[in-house]
Formats: C-alpha cells, sequence, structure tokens
C-alpha cells in the first residue's frame, strides 16, 4: 500500500520565545521540520504533507525548493483539526502516517514499523516515561488491548500514574481515518479537536488499535523550548558520534565534536576535542584534525594533517599536506599534494601547487602558485586596488623572500628568486632575482633623541 506522510507544523512554539517560528529553530544547523522532512522522505512515501500555520511566510519561503504538499491550518483548532487540512492530499487507498515537525530525532525504521503496523487499521507510537507529565496517557484494558489515549488535563489521578505515554506519531488506513476525525469534538478540557481521540472512537467501532513501542524516549521528544533544543543537540551529536566511531573513526572525546551536515571519513581518521564540521566534508584515510578546527564544506584527503585551530571553508586539500595551526582556507582554496600552510596564514581562491609552501603569516587571495614554490614569511598578494580584485601568477621553484608585497596583476617566472623586503609591482623574470628596495644608508654619528 502507498503511504503519504503528514507533517503536523502548524503549532505556535510560543516557548522558545523567538521570532523564528519553532520548526525552523536549528538542530545540527538545520531547521527541525528540515530533520523531519528528511525523515519521513527515507521511506519514499507518494507524497509528504506539511501543515503550517504559524510562521507561514518563512516556513514556505525556506522549504520553497522542497518537494512537498502544503495545507494551510488557520486557525490552529488542534492536532485533529491539523490533519483535517491535509485530508484534501490523500487517497482513499493508501496509508497516512503523521508525524510532528518538533520531533527531531525520530529514526527511519521506526516511522516504517509504525506504518507496517497500520496496515488494517490505526497504530499509535508510545513509549515508557520515567517522567509521564504533559503527555496523553495511553490506557489499556485488562488484556493489554489500547482503548484510549488521554490527555494530561483530561486525565483522572489514576491515569495520571500511568507511564506509558503518546508520542504523538501515528498511522491510519485514509479510508478509516477520515470518519473518525468527522466525528471528533472539541469537549475537553483544551477546547480542541484532538487527533488522539480517535482511538477511542476505533476501539468503540471494534477496530483494534495497534501500538508500536520504542525503547529510548529521545528519539521521540519533543522540542518545546531552548533547554530541549539542547538537548535534542547533544543526543544528536552523540549519535552522530557513536556511528562514526563504529565506522572506525577515533574521536578524542565524543562529547566535543558537532557534525552540522554530513561527514565522510575513510579509515583511520583522527579527529581530536571541539571539531565543528559544516556542510559536506570529506575527509581521506589517514586525515588527522586537531583540536578547535573548524571544516565547512571542504574535501581533504588521505594523509593530511590540520593541526590545532585551523578554518577551513569551502576548500580542497590534497594528499598528505600540512595545514596551521592557526591556518585558514576560504572559500576556492586549492592545496595540491604536499603542500604546507603554517601559522596565521590565509588562502583564498588560490591555488597552492605540489609540495609548494607558504609557513607564516601570509596572505594569498587570487593567486595561481606552482609547485616546489617557498613563500617567505610575511608575504602579501595584493589582490585588491579598492575596486577590482587581480591575480598573482607564481611560477615553479620560485622563491618569495620574506615580507615581500606582490602587487597584482604580476607574475612571477619559474625559478625566480624575489629578495626580502619588496614591493614588486612589475613582473619578475624566470630564474632571475629581484629585488625593489631603497638603498640603504647609516647615518654616522647619529644621536638619539633625550628626554628633556
Ligand atoms: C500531543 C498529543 C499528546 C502527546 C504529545 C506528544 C494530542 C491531542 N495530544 O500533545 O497525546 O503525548 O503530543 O508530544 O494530539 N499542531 C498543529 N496544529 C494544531 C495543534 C498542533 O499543527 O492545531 C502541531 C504542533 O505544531 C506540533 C504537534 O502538532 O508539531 C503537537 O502539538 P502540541 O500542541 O505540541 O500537542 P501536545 O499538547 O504536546
Ligand atoms: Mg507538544
Amino acid at each position: 500500500m502507498d503511504i503519504s506522510v503528514v507533517i503536523l507544523a502548524a503549532g505556535q512554539g510560543t516557548r522558545m520565545r523567538s521570532a523564528l517560528p519553532k520548526v525552523l529553530q536549528p538542530l545540527a544547523g538545520r531547521p527541525l521540520l528540515e530533520h523531519v522532512i528528511s525523515t519521513a522522505e527515507t521511506l519514499k512515501p507518494r507524497q509528504v504533507c506539511v501543515v503550517y500555520g504559524h510562521g507561514a511566510e518563512q516556513v514556505l519561503e525556506h522549504f520553497s525548493d522542497r518537494d512537498v504538499q502544503w495545507a494551510l491550518q488557520e486557525p490552529q483548532l488542534g492536532t485533529g483539526h491539523a490533519v483535517q487540512q491535509a485530508m484534501q492530499h490523500l487517497r482513499e487507498d493508501e496509508t497516512v502516517l503523521i508525524i510532528y515537525g518538533d520531533v527531531p530525532l525520530v529514526l527511519p525504521a521506526t516511522i516504517e514499523s509504525l506504518a507496517k503496523a497500520a496496515s488494517d487499521g490505526p497504530a499509535i507510537l508510545t513509549v515508557i516515561e520515567t517522567d509521564p507529565t504533559g503527555y496523553g496517557r495511553i490506557v489499556r484494558d485488562p488484556a493489554g488491548a489500547v482503548s484510549a489515549i488521554v490527555e494530561e488535563k483530561d486525565a483522572t489521578d489514576d491515569q495520571r500514574r500511568i507511564s506509558e505515554v503518546n508520542t504523538g506519531l501515528l498511522a491510519c488506513p485514509v479510508n478509516q481515518l477520515g470518519p473518525l476525525l468527522d466525528a471528533l469534538k472539541a469537549d475537553n478540557a483544551q477546547g480542541e479537536y484532538y487527533l488522539t481521540d480517535i482511538v477511542a472512537a476505533a476501539v468503540a467501532d471494534g477496530v483494534s488499535v495497534a501500538a508500536v513501542m520504542v525503547d529510548s524516549p529521545t528519539e521521540v521528544m519533543g522540542i518545546n523550548d531552548k533547554l530541549q533544543l539542547a538537548d535534542a543537540e547533544r543526543a544528536y551529536r552523540e549519535r552522530v558520534a557513536a556511528s562514526l566511531m563504529t565506522d572506525g573513526v577515533t574521536i578524542v572525546d565524543p562529547a566535543r565534536i558537532d557534525v552540522r551536515g554530513t561527514l565522510n571519513c575513510g579509515s583511520d581518521v583522527i579527529i581530536d576535542v571541539n571539531a565543528v564540521f559544516e556542510g559536506e566534508v570529506e575527509l581521506g584515510d589517514n586525515v588527522s584534525i586537531g583540536p578547535n578546527c573548524v571544516v565547512k564544506n571542504s574535501r581533504i584527503a588521505s594523509g593530511t594533517t590540520l593541526n590545532a585551530n585551523c578554518v577551513l571553508e569551502d576548500a580542497v586539500v590534497g594528499k598528505d599536506c600540512d595545514i596551521g595551526p592557526f591556518g585558514r582556507l576560504r572559500p576556492g582554496a586549492e592545496m595540491k599534494q604536499g603542500s604546507r600552510v603554517g601559522n596565521f596564514v590565509e588562502v583564498k581562491q588560490t591555488i597552492l601547487g605540489v609540495g609548494s609552501k607558504a609557513n607564516h603569516l601570509t596572505y594569498l587571495g587570487d593567486a595561481v602558485i606552482g609547485d616546489g614554490v617557498n613563500v617567505g614569511c610575511g608575504t602579501i598578494t595584493c589582490n585588491y586596488d579598492g575596486a577590482n580584485k587581480h591575480q598573482t601568477v607564481i611560477g615553479d621553484n620560485a622563491f618569495i623572500g620574506s615580507g615581500v608585497e606582490l602587487v597584482a596583476p604580476v607574475n612571477i617566472g619559474a625559478g625566480a628568486t624575489i629578495g626580502a623586503g619588496s614591493t614588486v609591482s612589475k613582473d619578475a623574470p624566470a630564474g632571475e632575482l629581484t629585488l625593489e628596495r631603497a638603498k640603504q644608508a647609516t647615518v654616522k654619528g647619529w644621536k638619539r633623541p633625550a628626554k628633556q
């Protein structure tokens, strides 16, 4: 049977105390709702339909490029009313899986088994909570069959002691759900149309309701405030770290790594503390990431070492390179095999050739640097004239002395040597020594000023 997924995401999220709608709050660098949509898509459903309402414009805009159906719920009269808004998109002959936009850690296997359990009737997802306060309680008959879900505010004292709670996630054949929703009444403590009321109604019709229980309350935690958001962030971090370690990555402290995106690692990768990975990052075999590095949308080939405190963004690093400590690769930086970028060196939109080195205190921007080049300490490519950017080209095996300013556009020939302290604004020929310096003078008998 086909599956359609409905994601409930219209609620306000007042407790976030934020101008940003709740489902756009970031978890591991991506909005909560994006995690949920991605998880839903793993089931290859016929469609994903999002019920939205609060923060409508921002939510629609953020997901404008996603292939989802939208159903506006305005006003928001409860979870049952929310699902009703999506019914127009559903087919009678399929199963609908209802999940929440603020329950981001639920695993694909869990929602898959919930959908499977709903092949001939409603199925709910439950969990045992040590503190069930705030949740709907699962009421079972003496034989153990589910008979109702009772909301905290409508529960008796006895029912409040039940520790099996409703996660909110539910699946049902669409042809059964329609009539159950139509029969909902808002005669409860909150005056809302509760989706959960379909359980007792189905049972009254003689339909049994299946219950799938998850082991971990964390997997189904709902995010309502910034404290829960931080709890979810920690849980996400632990999950990612565990999966990397299972794949053989050495993580010095799994509590001190953040992966806000996708991290693919080869074998024998070592990641020291406080590393942050954002976007798509690829690390080849034997790559070593030192403490406090931030790596965003970059590829690092095998055998390369990032020493402490490096920041990389949109960079491509070849094999056996060495970067930092305190190296910075900005967008368009490309280091070829065996090259080295040392401390306080910034590289932007620049190719650094095979085995070339810029070891200290240097800015390389808009440059093409050949193989075997040595860039001395304190070298600056002056790429910006205040209006436009210009390129510096340095040939193979050139040697740039310390403290050189290369005023682009400028070409340094292969094998050229540039004397320390030169400001080079004209092309320097290959194989020759080029200098640009004032004549050194000594003022004989000069005296330092004395204090009066
Ligand atoms: C709901 C369940 C409760 C369960 C709990 C789990 C009902 C009546 N109760 O309660 O049994 O234990 O979740 O967290 O379903 N939403 C809409 N439109 C609305 C109302 C809500 O889209 O009109 C969305 C919210 O954005 C949220 C989800 O539905 O993603 C749940 O809503 P919420 O108000 O948090 O329900 P709870 O009171 O927590
Ligand atoms: Mg809730």
